[in-house]
C-alpha cells in the first residue's frame, strides 16, 4: 500500500510530544497528509511510553484495536516501547509494519517515501543527539529538546535503557529552533530533557545555556523540565530569581521522603538535602511554584517509609504532585530487589496520598484568590464560552473570562476563584 495520510497518537511525556511534533513536520514536508481521525488515515502512528507497565498495556491495547478496525490500516510503533520490544512488536501484531525506536523514529518519512513497502524495525542507537529542527508551529507555547537520554539510572526507571545515554544539543541549534518558533508566533518555550540540570556542552552548563538563550532571543517566557534535585544548583536558582523571562515554576521529582528508599532508588540525595533545596528556592524566589513526582510502594517500602514521604510532603506543601504506584520494569536494577509491597497496600497508600495532596493543592490555590497574575493565553477554554485558558508565570492553569480574543498574548489577570487544579480570573489593566 502507498501511504498517503497518517494519524499520529502520542503517549507519555513531553519528550514524546516533542518527537511527535518533529515527525509530523517531516511527514508533512514529505508530502503526506495529516488526518484528523484514525478512520481517514492509511497509517496509524503510535508514539509510545514504557515508564510504567500500564502505559505499555494501553499502547498494546491500541495496536489491537487499530488492527481490529475495518480497513486494514498499517501501524507504525515508535518511541520507548518500540525501542524496548523491537522485533517482537512486528512478529506478534500482523498490522504493525514499522517499529522505530527513540533514535530512529524520524526515519519514518524517508522510509515511506522510498516506498518499497517492506516492514522495517530499527532500534539502533546514535552517538550524537538527533539534531533536526522542527519547522515551527501554530502554537503559543512550544517544546525544544536540549538533550536526549539519561545517565542517572534510578533503580526503578526504564528511561536510560530506552532513551540511551545523555547527549546534549549544541546551543546554536537550540537557539535556531527557538527563533523558528518565535517567528511563527510562539511566546513561550519549554526546554526539555530528562535531567536538564546536567546539560553540558563544551564548557557551557545549564545556567550558562539559559544566559546564552536569554541573550540570543527575545522570547518573553522560557521554562524547563525536568530538574533532578541532585543537580539543582544555587547558580540556577539565582538566575531564576534574577531573570523575569525565566518562569518561576520548577518540577522537582522527590520520589520518596524516606532516606533508605531514596538510597535504594539510587536518587543520590537525602530527604534533608532535598528540603534544603526547597528552602533555598523559596528564600530566593518567594513566589516559586514547586511540583513533584512521587512513587509509592517501591520495593521494601515500609509503613514508616511511607509516613516519611507523607510527612515531608506535609512539610513542603507542593503546589501539586504526580503520584504513581511502583511498577517493576524489566531489566532495571530494582527488578532484582523484588516487588514485595502488596498491590492493595500500594493502592491504599496512593489513594491516601492523592487525597492528602489534594487538600494541600486546594489550600495553596485558594491563596491566589484576589492576587494578580500575568497569564499567557494559549487557547479557548470551552467552545463559545468566550473564556480562554493559559498559564501563569509559575505554570498554573488559569481560565480567563472573556479572553478568547487574546490568544497568544500576555495579559494581566485578577484571580476570582480557584479549584485544586485551576484558577479562574478576569482581565485587568495592571
Ligand atoms: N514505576 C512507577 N513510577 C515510575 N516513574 C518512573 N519509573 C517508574 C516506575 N517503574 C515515575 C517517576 C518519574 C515519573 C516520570 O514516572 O516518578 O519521575
Ligand atoms: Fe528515570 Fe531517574 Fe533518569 Fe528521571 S533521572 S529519567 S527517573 S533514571
Amino acid at each position: 500500500m502507498i501511504v498517503k495520510s497518517f494519524f499520529l497518537e502520542t503517549y507519555g511525556c513531553q519528550m514524546n510530544e516533542y518527537d511527535s511534533g518533529l515527525l509530523e513536520s517531516l511527514l508533512v514536508a514529505a508530502g503526506l497528509k495529516k488526518a484528523h481521525d484514525e478512520k481517514s488515515a492509511d497509517l496509524v502512528i503510535l508514539n509510545t511510553c514504557s515508564v510504567r507497565h500500564k502505559a505499555e498495556e494501553r499502547a498494546l491495547g491500541r495496536i489491537r484495536s487499530v488492527a481490529g478496525a475495518p480497513g486494514q490500516k498499517e501501524i507504525a510503533v515508535i518511541g520507548c516501547m518500540a525501542q524496548r520490544l523491537g522485533d517482537q512488536l512486528l512478529s506478534e501484531n500482523k498490522n504493525v509494519k514499522y517499529v522505530l525506536g527513540t533514535d530512529n523514529f524520524y526515519r519514518l518519512a524517508e522510509i515511506l517515501k522510498s516506498g518499497n513497502g517492506s516492514p522495517v524495525v530499527d532500534t539502533s542507537c546514535r552517538e550524537e543527539p538527533l539534531d533536526l529542527v522542527t519547522s515551527g508551529t501554530t502554537k503559543v507555547s512550544s517544546y525544544v529538546t536540549i538533550m536526549r537520554g539519561c545517565n542517572n539510572y534510578c533503580s526503578y526507571c526504564i528511561v536510560p535503557y530506552v532513551r540511551g545515554r545523555e547527549r546534549f544539543r549544541p546551543p546554536e541549534k537550540i537557539v535556531e529552533e527557538m527563533r523558528l518558533h518565535a517567528a511563527s508566533g510562539v511566546n513561550e518555550i519549554w526546554l526539555l530533557g530528562q535531567n536538564v540540570n546536567s546539560y553540558e556542552y563544551n564548557s557551557l552548563d545549564f545556567s550558562g545555556l539559559l544566559q546564552y538563550l536569554l541573550k540570543e532571543s527575545s522570547l518573553p517566557r522560557i521554562r524547563f523540565l525536568t530538574s533532578h534535585p541532585k543537580d539543582l544548583s544555587d547558580k540556577l536558582i539565582d538566575i531564576m530569581a534574577g531573570e523575569d523571562r525565566i518562569c518561576g515554576g520548577i518540577h522537582l521529582p522527590l520520589q520518596s521522603g524516606s532516606n533508605s528508599v531514596l538510597k535504594k532508588m539510587n536518587r543520590k540525595y537525602t530527604a534533608e538535602q532535598y528540603l534544603q533545596k526547597i528552602r533555598t528556592l523559596r528564600e530566593k524566589l518567594p513566589s516559586v511554584i514547586i511540583t513533584t513526582d512521587i512513587i509509592v510502594g517501591f520495593s521494601g517500602e515500609s509503613e514508616d517509609d511511607y509516613q516519611a514521604t507523607r510527612d515531608l510532603m506535609n512539610e513542603i506543601e507542593f503546589n501539586s504532585a504526580f503520584m504513581f504506584r511502583y511498577s517493576v520494569r524489566s531489566g532495571t536494577k530494582a527488578e532484582e530487589f523484588g516487588d514485595d509491597v502488596p498491590e492493595e497496600v500500594k493502592l491504599s497508600r496512593l489513594d491516601d496520598l492523592i487525597r492528602f495532596q489534594k487538600d494541600i493543592s486546594e489550600r495553596k490555590m485558594a491563596a491566589f484568590v484576589g492576587s494578580r497574575q500575568e497569564v499567557l493565553i494559549e487557547e479557548p477554554a470551552r467552545q463559545d464560552s468566550g473564556d480562554a485558558r493559559g498559564k501563569s508565570d509559575g505554570g498554573i492553569n488559569v481560565v480567563v473570562k472573556n479572553a478568547s480574543d487574546k490568544i497568544g498574548e500576555l495579559v494581566n489577570v485578577k484571580i476570582i476563584s480557584s479549584s485544586y487544579t485551576t484558577l479562574v480570573g478576569e482581565l485587568t489593566s495592571g
